[in-house]
């Protein structure tokens, strides 16, 4: 009976871990758009560009969802983190439509001081991801590994 039990555990976890996995790489890919899109804008501000830098904000804003096999396994994934995931992906799609409004209308300044706005929504994400959110457990192992400590 011991034995079964240890068996079904880990017949679970490999169901388990298949799908968080697989849900990770959605995620990674998607970031890494979020990613190029905002050195798109970069560029753009640099070239006065507005027409790349309306088309990379509005890309962010909206940024294709994964398929909704891989988005509901992203969301289990998440679990009670879901809504606050979802929170934070509007206020950074609010930032990004703001900044999109500015290069519609030429305005280099607030072009500018529109992009650090942005980026916070970002940062505040991973930071809330990595720091509380699901990112958080992880990342203790990796610290424990170090042997550093978790301050940061
Ligand atoms: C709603 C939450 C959320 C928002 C908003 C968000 N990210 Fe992320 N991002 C994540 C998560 C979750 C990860 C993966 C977890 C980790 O690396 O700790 C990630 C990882 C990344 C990565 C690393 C990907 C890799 O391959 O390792 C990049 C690059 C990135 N994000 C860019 C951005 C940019 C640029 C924006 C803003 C335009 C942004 N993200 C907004 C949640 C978010």
């Amino acid at each position: 009976m011991r034995r079964l039990c240890g068996w079904m555990g880990i017949m679970t976890l490999l169901v388990l871990a298949a799908p968080a996995a697989a849900a990770g790489d959605v995620m990674n890919r998607m970031m890494q758009g979020l990613g190029a899109e905002m050195a798109r804008i970069n560029e753009g501000i640099w070239r006065e560009d507005f027409e790349a830098i309306a088309g990379a904000a509005a890309a962010i804003a909206e940024h294709p969802l994964p398929p909704l096999l891989q988005r509901l396994e992203l969301l289990a994934q998440l679990g009670t983190a879901a809504p606050r995931f979802m929170a934070a992906d509007d206020e950074m799609r609010e930032a990004a439509l703001a900044l999109k409004e500015a290069a519609e209308g030429g305005r280099i300044d607030e072009v500018v001081s529109r992009y650090q706005p942005l980026q916070q929504r970002c940062v505040a994400c991973h930071r809330w991801y990595r720091r509380d959110g699901p990112g958080a457990a992880e990342r203790r192992e990796i610290v424990t590994e170090w042997g550093g400590s978790d301050e940061q």
